[in-house]
């Protein structure tokens, strides 16, 4: 038998699956790590624990069935900066895709006006080009020790491998990619002050890079390019073509439309990246989302209760702002704040607990509408999100709501593009369609939609009546 391992490096845990060529998950096993937040909008993470934490999961993965493994595929947080110095050594902990402290240099990049013509993208704080600039600006003698800059995903390959690559995917959101051309852009280098050979080698997600090394005990196994999480989640629940649209709810959350051709209007609200499939997709990411329900259910409520047993959907008038760490799209502010809205005596436990979910389910439609895209059905990926949360998000956003047998996406993604490396699907379309089985869970209720409808007229209101209030 040919064995697969995805590995999803996500910002709470790394959780891997052992695949079979059929796409039956014979196995899981996943290890948590924490995020650092020494100061407001900053959150860091330590390389060291994306590595252990994916040698462990190799290790419990392939046990008894080494030889037989025979690819390997990383679906990786994306954005985050790793810096190595000549040993390769990391540098300092890496800056993540939800920090927000580079603000200034984010501003500063978009004053400059070329970097839809260079990137096909604006800047936004998660990005790691204005990252580069925040460490140069504050921590020059970090800066100068700097030899190779990479993103999560590309350095755990870079651990297991010894090469030193990435693909287009993750490197879009970097924001020194030229998108459209897909090619390291030398005007991004400059203004960041980096030189092309500190930068990864490019290749397709679905290419090999190169053959674990021997330490870790797969003798068999390649290493495919593997993909930002989102793209990766985009081939486990085979979002791979014009019209096709996945929700992931993690830590943050993500609407991903593929598209054939590169967009040539590059919007503020939608980031324009490159696909996993070799092709393009649009994308819209809040900041937080599963993370939203996780803060309330479990730190303020400090209980292990779901959701309301009889929902009221759309009728408690409370509003909840999910901006608890800032926000992406479309806002791009990373002083926005989370806040309960529209609380009178009446207001229940259940009210808040539904107008978590709701609110979490209008930000992305914000980012539907601010990009000026149509969704009419969508496939949802990411953690046990429940019967409740998806009635709202269909009717929220208007669109069918689909599952995957595996809630596991990206690594799910991960492990089919290493199969297609190998061989055993001639792409990456024959490898999802082959394996990713959906089926429909929420259908869009028309009575609800227009509830909703009215409800986002209120929620629409309510961030920009806010914007600018400082609570510090
Ligand atoms: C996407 C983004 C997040 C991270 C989460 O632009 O920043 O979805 O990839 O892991």
């Amino acid at each position: 038998m040919n064995y697969y391992i995805g590995i999803d490096l996500g910002t709470s845990a790394c959780k891997g699956i052992l695949l079979s060529r059929e796409g039956t998950v014979l196995a899981e096993h996943s290890v948590s790590y924490p995020v650092s937040t020494p100061y407001t909008n900053w959150s860091e993470q330590n390389p060291a624990d994306w590595y252990n934490a994916a040698v462990e999961i190799l290790s419990v993965l392939s046990k008894g069935r080494e030889a037989e493994v025979k690819g390997v595929g990383i679906a990786g947080q994306m954005h985050g900066l790793v810096m190595l110095d000549e040993d390769d050594e990391v540098i300092r902990p890496a800056i993540l895709w939800n920090d927000g402290r580079s603000a200034p240099q984010t501003a500063y990049l978009n004053s400059l006006g070329t970097l839809p013509a260079l990137t096909g993208n604006i800047a936004f704080p998660g990005f790691t080009a204005p990252k580069i600039l925040w460490v140069r600006e504050n921590e020059p003698e970090n800066f100068a020790r700097v030899k190779k800059i990479c993103l999560p995903k590309d350095y755990l390959a870079y651990k297991l491998t010894g090469v030193f690559s990435s693909e287009y995917s993750d490197a879009a959101g970097m924001l020194l990619l030229d998108v459209q051309n897909k090619r390291w852009s030398p005007e991004m280098c400059e203004i960041c002050g980096v030189t092309a050979d500190m930068l990864p080698t490019l290749f397709e997600s679905y290419e090999a890079t190169g053959k674990l090394k021997a330490e870790y005990g797969l003798p068999n196994a390649i290493l495919c390019a593997g993909a930002g999480d989102n793209a990766g989640a985009a081939v486990g629940t085979n979002t791979l073509r014009d019209g096709d649209c996945s929700i992931s709810l993690g830590t943050s959350g993500t609407i991903f439309l593929p598209c054939d051709q590169f967009n040539t209007e590059c919007g503020t609200a939608l980031h324009n990246f490159c696909h996993s499939n070799g092709k393009f997709h649009l994308m819209g990411c809040i900041l937080s989302a599963a993370s939203c329900n996780k803060w309330w259910i479990r730190d303020i409520l400090d209980t292990n209760y779901g959701d309301p047993a009889e929902p009221n959907y759309g009728k408690t008038g409370v509003y909840f702002l999910p901006y608890l760490t800032g926000e992406r799209c479309p806002h791009n502010d990373v002083n926005a704040r989370g806040a309960f809205i529209g609380l009178s005596m009446n207001t229940t436990r259940e009210d808040m607990s539904l107008a978590v979910l709701e609110g979490v389910a209008y930000a992305l439609r914000d980012c539907v509408e601010a990009g000026g895209v149509k969704i009419d059905k969508a496939v949802l990926c990411g953690g046990a999100v429940s019967k409740v949360w998806q009635t709202v998000l269909a009717n929220i956003l208007g669109a069918d709501i689909y599952l995957t047998e595996t809630e596991q996406g990206p690594s799910m993604g991960g492990a089919l593009l290493a199969m297609t490396s190998c061989g055993e699907y001639a792409t990456v379309y024959e490898a999802a369609d082959a394996t990713v089985r959906k089926t429909l869970a929420v259908k869009c209720d028309p009575h609800l939609v227009e509830i909703y409808d009215r409800g986002y007229g209120v929620y629409r209101q309510l961030y920009p009546a806010l914007k600018g209030v400082r609570y510090d």
